[in-house]
């Protein structure tokens, strides 16, 4: 299973890649938006903390120009996945862009359908949006669950990456599940380290061990 850190904040994705389970980066224009930078130094700001990939998004609404802007992204960093919104211009540059071998993907993603036009075009991810189906009263865990397993059956390589994730209860089912790949804010990364028991556990071993110190200090 991959792990991505949905954020375009250098010290937050420092932080987090501490913990040894970040994998990559993933962007989208809101995001690159509130960090304030322009989209070029955002990115390379990225490439500087993290070893794995940073999926960038084309802003452009017409095929051509998204090509050329996958083209460009391509020099921002090391490792660059174009993300590409699940329009129609969208899939044809897709294609065109997976004929080229460029690593690249469909975002914005709702529905199998959706997902299966982007894994037929060998995408390199398809990034269904969970929580924003949960806000319209749709069953986002269940349109990924069902994602996965058409993506099973088809022996399709494309990665699901599940996003728009709110919550640690979304986040477990989703690796209950076997989905490929879930990214997620640093707070949400963050929530998956704490528990009040475990806060609990260790006053009680700090307060039964008292002034003996470090065992390995004289
Ligand atoms: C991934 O990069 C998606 O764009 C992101 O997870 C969307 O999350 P949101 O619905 O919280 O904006």
């Amino acid at each position: 299973m991959k792990l991505y850190l949905d954020t375009a904040g250098v010290d937050d994705i420092q932080t987090a890649a501490e913990l040894g389970v970040v994998d990559g980066v993933t962007t989208n224009p809101s995001i690159i938006a509130n960090s304030g930078l322009e989209y070029r130094e955002a990115v390379a700001g990225i490439n500087d903390v993290i070893d794995g990939p940073i999926f960038a998004q084309v802003i452009a609404d017409n095929t051509n120009d998204m090509i050329n802007e996958a083209h460009a992204y391509q020099d921002w960093a090391d490792k660059i996945i174009i993300k590409i919104p699940a329009s129609r211009a969208g899939f044809e540059a897709l294609a065109r862009l997976r004929a080229e071998d460029i690593p690249a993907g469909i975002t914005v993603v709702f529905s199998v359908e959706q997902a299966v036009l982007a894994a037929k075009n060998d995408a390199t991810f398809v990034a269904p949006y969970l929580g924003r189906l949960d806000d319209v009263g749709a069953d986002g865990l269940a349109t990924i669950k069902r994602m996965q397993r058409v993506f099973n059956a088809q022996e399709f390589d494309t990665e699901v990456l599940a996003a728009s994730i709110r919550n640690t209860t979304q986040a477990t089912a989703l690796y209950e599940a076997g989905i490929d790949a879930i990214t997620m804010s640093p707070d949400l990364l963050e929530a998956h380290i704490t528990h009040d028991m475990t806060d609990r556990g260790i006053v009680g071993f700090d307060s039964d061990w008292g002034d003996r110190g470090s065992p390995i200090s004289d």
